[in-house]
């Protein structure tokens, strides 16, 4: 899984703690996928080429370093993927997003898609954003579609995963790179993240 980056960090793991705390809901659950959206996004570009822009500041014209905003397209994955919009657009706020709404089957567990609104995505990096990966139906479907959009960078942050899911992620998406904050220990019989956060979509709106 030379293409998964576990991001071991004190505070992702303070964050994600608060995602398992059942009594965070709502509004609190949405803001801390959020924050850790942010932080991934931070990780995600490290080593990111900066160009140059032309300023005005206080003491006069200069020239200074910029990332191209425009570049990335953030693309959750509904309903969950939503929350970890709003964290990485306070980053970019200039970026654009397109949208993919994927439902997994309670039975079947595979993922089907509900709607979609990716822009091409030729000469951009997309970003997806998606907090949990658990048999990795939604993720594998998910940049299925992103790659007909011919994109020159596919990135993927995720707060919460299960191996198996990643693993096949990881093997037939070599060419994309994965950022999590908590890799767990497996999946029930019913397709949950084992001890995991729960219904994430569901949490993030209070419709459980
Ligand atoms: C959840 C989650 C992922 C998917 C992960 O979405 O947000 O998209 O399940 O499961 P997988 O790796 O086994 O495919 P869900 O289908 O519950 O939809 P929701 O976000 O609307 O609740």
């Amino acid at each position: 899984m030379e293409n998964v980056f576990h991001i071991k960090h004190p505070v992702l793991q303070h964050l994600v703690t608060k995602l398992r705390d059942i009594n965070t809901k709502g509004y609190f659950f949405r803001k801390y996928i959020g924050d850790i959206g942010i932080f991934l996004l931070k990780e995600a570009l490290k080593d990111e080429s900066l160009s140059k822009t032309s300023i005005d500041t206080w003491i006069g014209p200069g020239e200074f370093p910029v990332l191209e905003e425009e570049k990335y397209v953030f693309i959750p994955i509904l309903r969950a993927g939503l929350p970890m919009l709003e964290g990485v657009s306070q980053i970019f706020p200039k970026a654009k997003a397109g949208f993919l709404a994927l439902k997994r089957d309670e039975n079947t567990l595979k993922s089907h898609l509900y709607y979609e609104r990716v822009p091409n995505l030729t000469g951009h990096t997309a970003i997806i954003l998606d907090p949990m990966v658990a048999t990795g139906g939604s993720l594998d479907y998910a940049l299925r579609v992103v790659k007909e959009k011919n994109p020159e960078k596919i990135i993927s942050l995720n707060v919460i995963g299960a191996p198996q899911g990643l693993e096949k992620v990881s093997q037939n998406h070599r060419d994309v790179r994965i950022y999590i904050a908590q890799i767990d220990k497996g999946l029930n019989d019913r397709g949950f993240i084992i001890p995991g956060i729960g219904d994430a979509g569901d949490r993030a709106f209070n419709t459980d």
